[in-house]
């Protein structure tokens, strides 16, 4: 299936499953690498991520606890630049090691409100992992340090991501054609 429709747009898969996963893999080994001994808290963002997430916990290897939070910023295909509230967080977070787990980082901004509200909470690091990151869209100055795929400014949908609701199921990422 290398192309999809999902409502009025055709997708062509741009980033197959096996290059995904090659890059998770050594997102996996930098974590394991840098926060062994920390029993770091996963912290995923859901809805976009489920699909990393779990295919990064497969190769965390350390021990590591996990959690879902769900904040939403994005509807349709442009990002409105409302944020929402951050929800889920029944954690202690204090004097804990932070993962975020994020699908994609676009404007940033989802990011930025995530590291306020988890800031409040008083814990002892606050690390990212990303999927993907759109650098060129980037309007905040964020230190992202574990990225599995950089891309251009294109819209995309699979692997967790969706386009109004869609596209989250499959397992390739595909890159919008008819933009
Ligand atoms: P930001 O706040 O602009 O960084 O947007 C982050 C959120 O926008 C992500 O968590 C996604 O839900 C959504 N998003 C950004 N780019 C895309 C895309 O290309 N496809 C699907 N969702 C996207």
């Amino acid at each position: 299936m290398n192309i999809i429709q999902i409502k009025d747009k055709q997708f062509a898969v741009s980033i197959p499953e096996a290059d995904i996963l090659r890059e998770v893999e050594r997102v996996a080994g930098e974590i394991n690498r840098d926060l062994v001994g920390k029993n770091p808290l996963f912290l995923s963002v859901l809805n976009g991520s489920f699909m990393f997430t779990a295919d990064l916990m497969k190769r965390i290897t350390i021990p590591c606890e996990i959690s879902f939070v769900k904040l939403a910023s994005y509807q349709g295909i442009a990002s409105t630049g409302k944020v929402k509230e951050v929800i889920g967080i029944s954690e202690d977070l204090t004097d804990r090691t932070i993962v975020i787990v994020e699908d994609i980082v676009d404007t940033g901004l989802t990011m930025q409100r995530l590291l306020e509200t988890l800031g409040t909470r008083r814990p002892k690091e606050i690390h990212i992992a990303t999927l993907l990151l759109k650098p060129e869209k980037l309007k905040v100055d964020l230190d992202i340090e574990y990225v599995a795929m950089q891309i251009p400014n294109d819209f995309i949908v699979g692997y967790g991501l969706d386009y109004d609701g869609l596209g989250r199921n499959y397992k390739d990422i595909y890159t919008v054609v008819n933009d």
